[in-house]
């Protein structure tokens, strides 16, 4: 039987370059999408999936992601004083319990791969899961769920696709498609950006993976890949020489909120799920003209 999935590692130390100059002084992972941060997203979908053990690499200006998941005494009160309480309930539930948070830091943002690396003293010698925060899934159960479904079947490494249209397979990496059905098949290349006659599929990785303790000792080599950056893809694609990769073909759909389009997409798309918000939201749209 295949180890369990406990821990799961959360990289927010990239400078958001293509956010600035709102995330100058604020990390991009506090952006919000309608009135939840888009860590709190990803928190909330690694604990549907079992999550027990939350681990942040952090970088300079990231203090604020720390205070997110720690009371706030003040706040707290207040809030009590006024009698708000649904409030006050919903920010408890938020948070990880006492002790399942761990905070490192990367201490210069050298890409991906080294940002996991980071974590290896916190995760240990076991399976981990990779949430990418600003990979924003709208999906039912939640795709690390459905991928911890492929795990427990399979084991190994898994990572969550979905498809692209043809022409934008350059923008992404991309995962060469074996035998299985979508939930659950096996992967045989992963390429990082390829043009489109040379792309194995249209089925790009989308941020959510789980993966085995060795790609720790492939990623601790540091070897610079594209844009002088440690690339996770890098090392992967030294691990399936070794270690199965099984692809999975989730159910749901992924907004890139580290992209301005992606971000007002997912604004859009998230507020009109929102039953509170849905009908007021369209009623001002419409005021506006923009409907
Ligand atoms: P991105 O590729 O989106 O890079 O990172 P970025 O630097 O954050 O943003 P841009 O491209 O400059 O706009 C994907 C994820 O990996 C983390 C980011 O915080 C994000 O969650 N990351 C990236 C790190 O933690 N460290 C790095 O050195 C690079």
């Amino acid at each position: 039987m295949s180890k369990r999935v406990r821990t799961a590692v959360f990289p927010v130390a990239g400078l958001g370059t293509r956010f600035l100059p709102a995330t100058k002084a604020m990390p991009k992972e506090m952006l919000t999408v309608v009135d939840r941060p888009l860590i709190q997203y990803a928190v909330d979908e690694a604990r549907e999936a079992g999550i027990e053990h939350f681990v942040f690499v952090t970088g300079r200006n990231k203090a604020v992601i720390e205070d997110h998941f720690d009371k706030q005494f003040e706040l707290e009160h207040t809030l009590a004083s006024r009698g708000k309480s649904r409030a006050l309930e919903e920010l408890g539930r938020d948070l990880p319990q006492a002790g399942q948070a761990s905070f490192t830091r990367q201490q210069e943002p050298l890409g991906l791969g080294h940002a996991v690396w980071c974590a290896r003293e916190l995760v240990g010698d076991q399976p981990f899961a990779l949430l990418l925060p600003d990979m924003l899934f709208r999906a039912h159960p939640g795709v690390l769920r459905q991928m911890m479904d492929a795990y427990e079947a399979t084991g190994g490494n898994i990572i969550a696709v979905e498809e692209v249209a043809p022409a934008e397979v350059s923008s992404y990496g991309i995962v060469g498609r074996g035998a299985g059905p979508d939930e659950g098949f096996s992967i045989t290349a992963m390429v990082e950006k390829p043009k489109p006659e040379d792309a194995p599929s249209n089925l790009m990785i989308s941020g959510r993976y789980i993966l085995q303790p060795e790609i720790f000792s492939l990623l601790a080599e540091g070897v610079r890949g594209a844009g002088g950056e440690i690339q996770l893809t890098d090392a992967m694609q030294v691990l399936i020489r070794q270690q199965a990769f099984t692809g999975v073909k989730y159910d749901g759909r992924v907004f890139d909120c580290g992209s301005k389009i992606g971000f007002l997409a997912a604004n859009v798309v998230f507020a009109m799920d929102r039953p509170d918000i849905a009908e007021p939201f369209r009623a001002e749209l419409k005021k506006l003209g923009v409907l």
